[in-house]
């Protein structure tokens, strides 16, 4: 299928609401450590943006998880196909997601990681897609707010590409002629 981008939410708006809410999650968490647990891969662009304006002490894990193959819909199976390196007992934690949408993933995830028994668990996304939930999700810090449309880059992918983009992009699908 062939597919045109177009920009939804710039590169500077982007940079801006991340270190808004990196002000909030230093505020909120000042005097403490943190533990950001980047899902793999969407989150990789914005964990590190966000860690980077964090002016309190972090560490940062890595977990990789999928509810999503090569289609813009939802399976609702979840595999975890890496797992922490570091237990998260006792600490301070903040999942790092891209997007909620179904909020099947991070429904399963909360839960699969409270059992651990972090001392706190927050979640932050950049992106949510609230008219698509279909599993309550508590969502700690949200970046954007965005209607039901598929979108791209910043770490999102299509069919593992666009994630290198630097903005928020809309994927308009041009019909099913050969690429
Ligand atoms: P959920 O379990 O339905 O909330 O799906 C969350 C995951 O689906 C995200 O972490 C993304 O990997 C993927 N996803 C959902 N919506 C989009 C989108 O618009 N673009 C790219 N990936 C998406
Ligand atoms: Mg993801």
């Amino acid at each position: 299928m062939k597919e045109k981008i177009s920009i939804l939410i710039s590169e500077e708006r982007v940079d801006k609401r991340i270190r808004e809410m990196a002000e909030a999650i230093s505020a909120e968490f000042e005097g403490e450590t943190v533990v950001l647990v980047c899902i793999l891969k969407g989150s990789v662009f914005f964990t590190c943006e966000l860690a980077k304006r964090l002016t309190i002490p972090v560490t940062m894990d890595f977990m990789c998880v999928s509810s999503y193959g090569d289609e813009t819909k939802s399976s609702g199976i979840v595999r975890i196909s890496k797992d922490l390196d570091q237990s998260v007992e006792g600490k301070n934690v903040i999942i790092i997601e891209d997007i909620i949408d179904s909020g099947r993933t991070l429904s399963y995830l909360m839960e699969m990681l409270k059992t651990r028994k972090p001392k706190t668990l927050r979640l932050c996304t950049l992106l949510d897609k609230p008219s698509r939930r279909v599993m309550d999700v508590a969502v700690d810090y949200t970046g954007f707010e965005i209607e039901d449309k598929f979108v791209v880059g910043y770490g999102l992918d299509y069919a593992q590409k666009y994630r290198n983009l630097p903005y928020i992009g809309v994927v308009e699908f041009l019909g099913d002629e050969d690429e």
